[in-house]
């Protein structure tokens, strides 16, 4: 592959011999790179200038209970959350994820239908599935028969989607609290079709708070084994 020309990698010798006109030329090259990128790109650039320590989006990230319903996502922000989506890796690059973006009055009626655990008034949910002819299936497997990578492919496709609405300050919540053979019957799913979660997602509500269990987290010692 052919290296850009605009790459802002240089070695210490290069930048030496370039001095300070080389160095001033190559920010006008990188400007000029910047510049020429599309509408959508820069405003990629903007988020990233809000970007904050990956650690501590985790930390500040909790489960929403509380959404303002009335307060819509807004489509560019739930478009960067399917990229994120997108972008997911997956076993083998499978790529079994399928999502479904519930935004009707009907559509989250169906979905809560179908759930025992609340939605909690989010005003979108991501319906994720996984289909189950695109899965990889690990052939090695002794302890789990017949083991595929659905669930987990979808557990990271939903993590990445948890972060890239947190970053935009959307709140989330995972759901699992619901019966997803139900989920394929309200929706008419065909049968290769697995709901594996939901994630419902919006800004929060005046009453937005973490639940008690948010603070409960085990000490590494208790998780963590060196071997
Ligand atoms: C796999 C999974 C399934 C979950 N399902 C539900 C659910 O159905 N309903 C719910 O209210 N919360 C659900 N949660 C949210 C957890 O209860 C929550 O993440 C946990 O209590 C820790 O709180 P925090 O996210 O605020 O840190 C789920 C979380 C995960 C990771």
């Amino acid at each position: 592959m052919t290296k850009k020309n605009y790459s802002p990698v240089m070695s210490a010798k290069a930048a030496r011999r370039c001095g300070l006109f080389g160095i001033s030329l190559l920010a006008v090259v990188m400007m000029s790179a910047c510049n020429s990128k599309s509408d959508e790109s820069q405003s990629d650039n903007q988020q990233i200038t809000t970007k904050m320590d990956f650690l501590e989006l985790t930390r500040q990230r909790y489960s929403e209970r509380f959404f303002d319903s009335t307060k819509m996502v807004e489509q560019e922000k739930i478009d960067r959350i399917l990229e994120a989506a997108r972008l997911s890796p997956t076993a083998a690059n499978k790529q079994p994820q399928r999502l479904y973006v519930l935004k009707s009055k009907e559509a989250l009626q169906k979905a809560q239908s179908a759930s025992f655990s609340s939605l909690y008034g989010a005003p979108v949910v991501i319906l994720l599935c996984y289909d189950l002819d695109s899965v990889w299936h690990n052939q090695h497997e002794t302890l789990l028969p017949d083991y595929n990578s659905g669930e987990q492919d979808c557990g990271i496709v939903a993590t990445q989607m948890m972060y890239a609405a947190e970053e935009q300050g959307v709140h989330t919540i995972w759901i699992r609290g619901f019966d997803a053979g139900a989920l394929q019957r309200v929706f008419e799913l065909p049968a290769n079709m697995i709901p594996a979660m939901m994630l419902s997602i919006g800004y929060p509500s005046a009453n937005s708070a973490p639940s008690p269990k948010h603070f409960e987290r085990k000490a590494l010692e208790e998780i963590v084994t060196e071997l």
